[in-house]
């Protein structure tokens, strides 16, 4: 019985130790990916920082800034028409949609 079953066991403890290795990288990624949200480069989607990110310094916080209910395509044109924003010309669309549904919320 106990030689039927020693393979068994042994695959079982194998197995179980690769799902532990596995489990630990992901933890680690989802980890980094947190920290990505919090740097400028990383492309992301989230209009909160993103305003935090690229808007706040000249027009104060999210919640008293001096812009809100922009639509993307003011956001668009400022970024093209003022010089003081030409460097945010990076921002994708996606993002200005981002940042600009966040300035819609009261
Ligand atoms: C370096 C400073 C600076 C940064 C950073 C900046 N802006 Fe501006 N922005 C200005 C200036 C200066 C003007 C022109 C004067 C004004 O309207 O305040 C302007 C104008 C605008 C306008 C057009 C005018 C209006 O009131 O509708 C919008 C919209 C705008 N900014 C939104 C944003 C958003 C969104 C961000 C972030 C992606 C941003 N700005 C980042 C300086 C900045």
């Amino acid at each position: 019985m106990l030689r039927k079953s020693l393979p068994l066991i042994i695959i079982c403890l194998f197995l179980y130790s690769c799902a532990q290795q596995t489990a630990l990288p992901t933890g680690f990624e989802s980890q980094a990916e947190r920290a990505g949200k919090l740097s400028p480069a990383t492309n992301e989607q989230d209009g909160a920082v993103l305003y935090a990110t690229h808007c706040a310094s000249c027009h104060r916080s999210l919640e008293k800034s001096i812009k809100k209910d922009r639509t993307v395509s003011r956001i668009h044109s400022a970024i093209r028409h003022f010089s003081a924003m030409r460097n945010l010309d990076f921002l994708t669309i996606q993002q200005l949609r981002a940042i600009s549904a966040v300035l819609k919320q009261p």
